[in-house]
């Protein structure tokens, strides 16, 4: 027998190497070598014609270019992290944990879809490459979206699946549930690997751009928060979204992380039922439902998710550590960004933090990316450590700089809005620079301008019921 030549993928990152190791040099992957014949060279296409050359035309810049039309689903916290809808022709990958509820939410989007909850009705499928017909067909009686004129397929095989959308009359939109399944039969690796999912994936989009349809595939997320293995998927489609949340919580979060058709920092909030899931309009009412006022070691940060304000709670607890080096735990936050700020409380503020065990917790779930976080969390921190509760009435936001100096952050306005809106009557934040626009009525700024500052204004009005602790 002949030796088949083999080459070695990563199935993290795609990197090639001619022999197997047990560590990725181009991602640090460890055992995430995976044998692959050789030779494959780029996938063939499956349709298309001869391959003559045609003379490529060139324009200029301006010209009348329409916006991208959208088919608009009637959800609208999935048309918002799309940027307003779904773009005929276009490719979208929705990641998320195993059991996070992407084929939930893709199921009521195209049931939106064809309900023409958004608009006209439009023709879609679903295939799912996971589950049989009839779990689909349960979970959309669940759903109560079983009457909609949505196509089910459960098939794998793309070349079957791309001969059938290929036809006159053909759907709008098609969701692939999930890429890892679909295989080629052109190559002869096994379905999930890097080059099937990039062939198969690589497939699919092109029918979808000469078709017209919109495209959406389903992927999964390995531990380390990466698409399963093909990042170069990421590159290949025009948006990617992200599907995230805690598994005890009740709440899930659409994140955009790329969009050729809109802004990338939208987050649309769903929440988990009985009968799928249902959007929430108005996220910092749930995030803060379960907010007590009077403890020590909470702050309410005003936060900006994209275009929108959202309120939520950043707790701290603070013991004296029995441990040579002190633990650690941030849930929802960056840790560096913690120590940063420590840091600045203990060598800028004179407050003795870094002794202490400190953990740091976003109430709710969220992930928070923001700098504007720092100044809440700093609140929550002090407030801890001297267990004195922050005003009740307060939200909190500011960046902290090194020298304990607090910068202002954008879309202050919205900020205080929201605040207002929820009932706070206070907020401390960085100074106002001359120009700036009074505060929303009902709003009193507390301005701080060094972290010095805040530590007095935590903890001024009320005395916590329990008194102070070492630190102090
Ligand atoms: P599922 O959509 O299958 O997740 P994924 O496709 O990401 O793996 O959902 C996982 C489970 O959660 C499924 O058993 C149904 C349940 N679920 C609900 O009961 N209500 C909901 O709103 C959602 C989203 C899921
Ligand atoms: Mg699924």
């Amino acid at each position: 027998m002949s030796r088949v030549r083999s080459r070695y993928v990563c199935q993290e990152c795609g990197a090639v190497a001619a022999q197997w190791a047990g560590r990725c040099d181009a991602c640090g992957g460890w055992n995430s070598f995976v044998e692959e014949p050789a030779g494959d060279g780029p996938p063939r296409s499956l349709g298309g014609g001869n391959a003559k050359a045609r003379r490529v035309e060139f324009v200029g810049l301006t010209g009348a270019s329409e916006p991208a039309p959208r088919r608009v689903t009637g959800i609208a916290e999935f048309d918002r992290v799309c940027g307003g809808g779904l773009v005929p022709g276009s490719a979208l990958l929705v990641g998320g944990d195993p059991g996070i509820g992407k084929s939930t939410l893709l199921l009521q989007v195209v049931a939106a879809l064809a309900a023409g909850r958004g608009g006209a009705p439009l023709r879609c499928v679903y295939v799912s490459g996971e589950e049989a017909i009839d779990q689909v067909r349960m979970r959309a009686q669940r759903l109560g979206v079983e009457k909609t004129s949505v196509q089910l397929a459960a098939a794998t095989s793309i070349r079957d699946i791309a001969a059938s959308l290929d036809v006159v009359g053909g759907p709008d939109a098609v969701v692939i549930d999930s890429i890892q399944t679909m295989y080629l039969d052109t190559l002869d690796s096994a379905p999930g690997t890097v080059g099937q999912v990039r062939a198969a994936a690589q497939e699919l989009i092109r029918l979808a751009k000469r078709v017209g349809f919109t495209l959406v595939l389903v992927g999964h997320v390995t531990k380390e928060g990466l698409i399963a293995g093909p990042r170069v998927l990421e590159h290949m489609v025009d948006t990617v979204l992200y599907f995230e949340g805690e598994r005890g919580h009740q709440f899930r979060i659409l994140r955009a992380v790329k969009n050729r058709f809109g802004p990338t920092d939208e987050i649309g909030v769903f929440e988990m039922t009985d009968a799928g899931l249902s959007e929430v309009p108005n996220p910092s009412a749930l995030f803060l439902a379960e907010r007590r006022g009077d403890v020590s070691g909470a702050a309410v940060f005003a936060g900006m998710e994209g275009t929108r304000p959202v309120l939520v709670e950043i707790q701290a607890l603070v013991s004296p550590s029995p441990l040579g080096t002190p633990r650690r735990a941030v849930i929802g936050w960056d840790s560096a960004r913690l120590a940063m700020v420590m840091a600045v409380l203990d060598t800028r503020c004179g407050l003795a933090v870094g002794g202490n065990d400190v953990y740091l917790n976003v109430a709710g779930g969220l992930r928070i990316a923001e700098p504007a976080a720092d100044l809440a969390v700093a609140a929550a921190l002090i407030s801890a450590l001297k267990d004195r509760p922050v005003p009740a009435d307060a939200v909190i936001f500011g960046e902290i700089g090194l020298s304990g100096e607090i910068r202002s952050v954008s879309q202050t306005d919205a900020r205080l809005k929201e605040a207002g809106k929820l009932g706070f009557s206070q907020a401390f934040a960085p100074l106002r620079r001359g120009r700036a626009k009074p505060a929303p009525t009902g709003i009193r700024i507390e301005e701080v301008g060094h972290l010095d500052e805040l530590i007095g204004l935590v903890g001024a009005a009320t005395p916590s019921r329990r008194r102070v602790m070492a630190g102090d």
